[in-house]
């Protein structure tokens, strides 16, 4: 004999369990108002974050513009200026500027070891820290790229307000004095958030990459300011690319390998001259439509 089904309950009952008395109910009744208001709440907080994030991307995505990538001249026979080419992401500028036929300059505290991990470029020893080490550098270049960073928490002795502000200020004035035709500085997503006061760790290090933002823009030479989020090491190429104006928070990770084909692209490309953006990867199936976006990248005020 197949068991009878289950007599239909009552809605009462089907929110009550049974055998409950009154005080229970009453408490039964309680914890679930409190769990759904709890429900309603986490999920007006989950549709807010998604609704921020929502917006940011179809920012990214009206700044894709086409997707075909825009010709861009030659710079075979070029002189670059890369500061920290040894660097994670400088390396992979000299690589990329040697491939087009880009005379290389860069620098390292160990410019013997460099060039031994890359003849192909001219190595200066440079340090930071000793100010009188950057005389010179801009010499007969027609562009420079600064990749370097102080990395004070791996190196406190690193000082960031010579190394990330002092030293490079001393460069850019010198290639103005040089008629450089660019500078690309690569800084950081949050640089406009940093304290002003603060001169130790992480914070310091932010407050003097927007002192050299602002000093690169006073300067007159022509540049671009590209502000990573937090960088990776996966292979350049792999995802795609989205450019954003000014300084966005957004949550995301780029491919040093990424910020170097962007910084190859931003020295041969007029349209990337007198912004600032953050850059950041994105999973779309075009990998190449960033290119088009310096056009639609709003110059900076
Ligand atoms: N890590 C992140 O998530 C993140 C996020 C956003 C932005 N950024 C910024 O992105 C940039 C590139 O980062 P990265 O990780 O590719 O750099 P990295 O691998 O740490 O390389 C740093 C470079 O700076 C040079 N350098 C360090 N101290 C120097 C000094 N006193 N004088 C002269 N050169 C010096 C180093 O050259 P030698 O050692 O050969 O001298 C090296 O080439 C940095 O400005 C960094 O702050 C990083």
């Amino acid at each position: 004999m197949r068991p009878s089904k289950p007599a239909v309950r009552s809605a009462e009952q089907l929110l009550l369990p049974n055998n409950v008395d009154l005080t229970r109910q009453k408490e039964f009744a309680m914890t679930s108002m409190f769990r759904r208001r709890f429900l309603a709440v986490a999920a007006c907080f989950a549709f807010a974050a998604h609704c921020a994030n929502v917006d940011i991307m179809s920012k990214a995505r009206a700044q894709e513009g086409p997707s075909t990538p825009p010709e861009l001249p030659s710079m075979a026979g070029q002189t670059v200026l890369v500061l920290g080419g040894t660097g994670r992401t400088g390396a992979q500028v000299v690589e990329l500027l040697l491939a087009q036929g880009v005379k290389v300059r860069s620098t390292s505290r160990n410019a013997a070891k460099a060039k031994a991990a890359q003849p192909n470029a001219e190595w200066v020893d440079v340090d930071f820290r000793q100010i009188e080490s950057v005389k010179g550098l801009t010499k007969g270049v027609d562009k420079v790229v600064f990749a370097t960073g102080a990395n004070s928490f791996r190196e406190p002795d690193n000082t960031p307000s010579l190394v990330e502000f002092e030293a490079p200020a001393a460069i850019i004035d010198e290639a103005k004095a040089n008629g450089v035709k660019q500078i690309v500085l690569i800084t950081s997503v949050s640089t406009t958030a940093a304290d002003p006061a603060a001169t130790k760790g992480f914070p310091g290090v932010m407050r003097y990459k927007l002192d050299l933002e602002n000093h690169l823009k006073a300067s007159g030479v022509p540049y671009t300011i590209v502000r990573p989020v937090g960088l990776v090491n996966d292979p350049r190429g792999k995802d795609a690319i989205a450019l954003l104006p000014g300084d966005v928070q957004v949550p995301a990770m780029i491919s040093r390998g990424d910020v170097a084909l962007v910084i190859v692209d931003a020295l041969a490309n007029p349209d990337a001259i007198g912004k600032s953006f953050t850059a950041f990867n994105v999973i779309h199936p075009d990998k190449t439509g960033w290119k088009s976006q310096f056009a639609h990248l709003p110059a900076d005020k």
